[in-house]
């Protein structure tokens, strides 16, 4: 077990903090100081190594600084140096994983890595487990919703919708439920997928923004009295703004009871199953068909580090294609692996062996110890904003995001709010998030329903340092608190 008093890990090595989270100014601004700083960027000659020194000194002075304990907005979070080492190395090497002859090493350590991640998530309920390593929660979620509609298609009308299309009996048939607050790539998905924004269907949440599984439930029934067909239900693992997480365990019998396919969006919480402490937390997981896992949030990788799960590997089968420049037969057969079932592209990149890197030079343990430290930074920030009277919280926070508001004196609560963040982001003094409470039916609350949104990812940051940015954030409300 994970001990919650355990400090954490020592890092392998850090990079220093920068000093200040983003460029002052604004966009109008930082785009005035790049353009007068970038020069040509397709010179007739170029100008050697100093165009690099000149070219990094530029990027690091005028970008977005998520190790700043100031940088505190969206769920991009700092890297770990272990992580960053090994991604210049890739960077450098250029392996490519769609074919063994462009990769050889990575191949086989994408294959440990999904193991490992595959037994965590499913233990031995799962006997033939699969994945593959994404660009993140988007293209995960699309693989996912592509192997449910191949699933839900093909079962019911015996016909293959990658090959076919979708049957036109089948038009406006398919369904997919999700959770209101459901991120919006699932939606994307579906239209992608040829099955339209229309077959996602919104499943009401309760006040904790977790999906209502009575609500599922009904919406499910209702849904096959009109001939519908469920082809999946997907629970999400730490919504984008509440952190919540659906009843998974619930959400996993609904969907089998239904023969329906069940895809957890865990690219927030899958973090998570490194933590003894924190795993009951995703219980029901162990049940999914597919699990998407953004090691590039709670896993502080370099982007990209997306990861697809999928309880039985035969879900990639569709994906699997013979070509003769990349998978020969006779070079199958003589041992060279056919990679192209792994992934929607073709050219990709070999992420897999900076996110083992950070595995193994930190270990699960080590791991654990940095999200337990986010915890304590979000139960601190939580009471600090419950206990000053300028601010309100939104709701009590489930992983590691913290909603509220700044309470004007005078001026409208949502001006206020909106003008505050954006007056941190002009003084290049904090860079928070800003989102709008939802009702049940995900959609915003209407007026007044702005809130600031902290997500605190970083393992470096301390409780004073957000003790002072939510200094900032109430001076910056004083300062924009005018009679509307
Ligand atoms: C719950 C959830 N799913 C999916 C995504 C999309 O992930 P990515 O941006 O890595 O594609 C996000 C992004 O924040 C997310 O919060």
């Amino acid at each position: 077990m994970t001990d919650p008093t355990d400090a954490p890990a020592p890092l392998p090595a850090s990079f220093p903090t920068p000093e200040r989270p983003l460029p002052p100014g604004g966009p109008a601004a930082v785009a005035e100081r790049v353009r007068a700083a970038l020069g040509a960027v397709l010179p007739e000659h170029g100008a050697g190594p100093a165009a690099l020194d000149a070219l990094a000194a530029l990027v690091r002075a005028e970008t977005v600084q998520p190790r700043h304990p100031h940088t505190a907005a969206h769920l991009h979070g700092p890297v770990l140096a272990a992580s960053a080492a090994l991604d210049a190395l890739i960077g450098e090497l250029n392996p490519s994983m769609d074919s063994w002859d462009q990769s050889a090493a990575p191949s086989v350590i994408e294959e440990e890595l999904v193991a490992a991640l595959a037994g965590l998530c499913f233990g031995a309920t799962a006997s033939h487990p699969g994945g593959t390593v994404t660009t993140g929660g988007t293209e995960s979620n699309l693989m996912a919703l592509m192997f449910a509609r191949y699933e839900a298609i093909h079962r019911a009308y015996d016909t293959d919708p990658a090959e076919e299309g979708i049957p036109s009996y089948a038009a406006g048939r398919i369904k997919i439920l999700t959770s209101a607050v459901a991120h919006f790539s699932l939606a994307r998905a579906a239209a992608l997928l040829g099955i339209g924004e229309r077959a996602v269907v919104p499943v009401p949440i309760g006040p904790d923004h977790r999906m209502d599984p009575q609500a599922l439930e009904e919406t499910a029934a209702r849904l096959e009295a009109d001939n519908h067909l469920i082809a999946a239900v997907v629970g999400t693992a730490g919504t984008t703004d509440a952190g919540a997480i659906d009843p998974l365990a619930e959400c996993a019998r609904i969907a089998h009871r239904r023969g329906a396919w069940f895809h957890v969006d865990a690219a927030y919480g899958g973090g998570l199953l490194f933590s003894d402490r924190r795993r009951p937390m995703l219980d029901g997981i162990e049940e999914a068909d597919s699990v998407s896992i953004d090691l590039h949030k709670f896993g502080w990788q370099s982007i990209p580090a997306g990861v697809l799960l999928a309880r039985d590997r035969a879900a990639f089968g569709p994906l699997a294609r013979r070509v003769a420049y990349l998978s020969a037969l006779d070079d199958e057969r003589a041992g060279y692996p056919n990679l192209l079932d792994r992934s929607v592209r073709t050219t990709r990149r070999a992420d897999a062996v900076k996110i083992v890197a950070t595995c193994q030079a930190l270990g699960r343990a080590g791991l654990a110890a940095l999200i337990e430290h986010c915890f304590a930074l979000t139960a601190h920030t939580a009471a600090a904003v419950r206990a000053r009277s300028e601010f309100e919280l939104a709701v009590e926070p489930a992983l590691t995001t913290v909603l509220f508001r700044y309470l004007p004196r005078y001026g409208d609560p949502d001006r206020v709010n909106a003008a505050l963040r954006r007056r941190l982001l002009a003084e290049g003094s904090a860079v928070i998030g800003r989102t709008e409470l939802p009702g049940p039916d995900g959609k915003p609350n209407g007026p007044g329903s702005l809130r600031l949104k902290l997500t605190l990812l970083n393992p470096q940051t301390t409780p004073e340092d957000l003790d002072r940015l939510l200094d900032l954030v109430a001076a910056a409300g004083a300062a924009e608190d005018l009679p509307s």
